[in-house]
């Protein structure tokens, strides 16, 4: 029997990021354009998807109390479309549960299309709540020009 990679569950390459992760992680975020800034600082609630040793996605929360940022989004270009963006965003929503919050938002200048199926839904700037808007995403490292995506986890 052969095997079919894309009909193959995924979620098992997906793990929390370990602290040596981040110069990986890093790197796969300069080559999709995506920032660095106040990554580090959020690193403890990052995911990662592992081929081997190899760190080929990452998805990260920033954790604001009931609210979160969802960011650093990045599967290496030779392995998309096989669902491992699918299984990083539903790794990093089953954490945000876990950490119970409630709201979980996103800033993206790339992957418009690709939110709405999780269900997240677009919203103005000026609908994310303050705590999130001091990130450093918000405040800096994503241009006024990206479109945000809210989550609501409470239904
Ligand atoms: C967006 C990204 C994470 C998706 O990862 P992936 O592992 O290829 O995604 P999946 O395999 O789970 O899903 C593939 C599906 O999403 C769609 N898709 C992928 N990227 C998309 C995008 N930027 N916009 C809209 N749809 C997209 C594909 O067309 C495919 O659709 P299909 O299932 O109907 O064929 C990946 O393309 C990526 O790293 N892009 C560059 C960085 C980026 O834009 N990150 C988002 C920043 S917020």
């Amino acid at each position: 029997m052969t095997t079919n990679r894309m009909a193959q569950p995924t979620r098992s390459l997906i793990a929390p990021a370990a602290p040596t992760d981040l110069p990986a992680v890093l790197a796969l975020l300069s080559a999709n354009g995506l920032p660095h800034d106040g990554l580090a600082e959020h690193f403890a609630a990052a995911l990662v998807a592992r081929d081997g040793d190899s760190v080929v996605g990452s998805a990260a929360l920033e954790l604001y109390g009931e609210a979160a940022l969802l960011r650093s989004l990045a599967v290496a270009e030779g392995r998309r479309g096989q669902g491992l963006g699918r299984a990083l965003i539903t790794a990093a929503l089953d954490l945000a549960r876990a950490q119970r919050v409630r709201r979980v938002y996103l800033l993206t200048t790339t992957a418009q299309g690709y939110f709405p199926s999780f269900g997240f839904a677009p919203i103005t700037r000026a609908e994310v709540e303050p705590v999130v808007q001091v990130s450093a995403e918000f405040t800096g490292a994503c241009p006024a020009s990206a479109a945000v995506f809210a989550l609501r986890l409470d239904g």
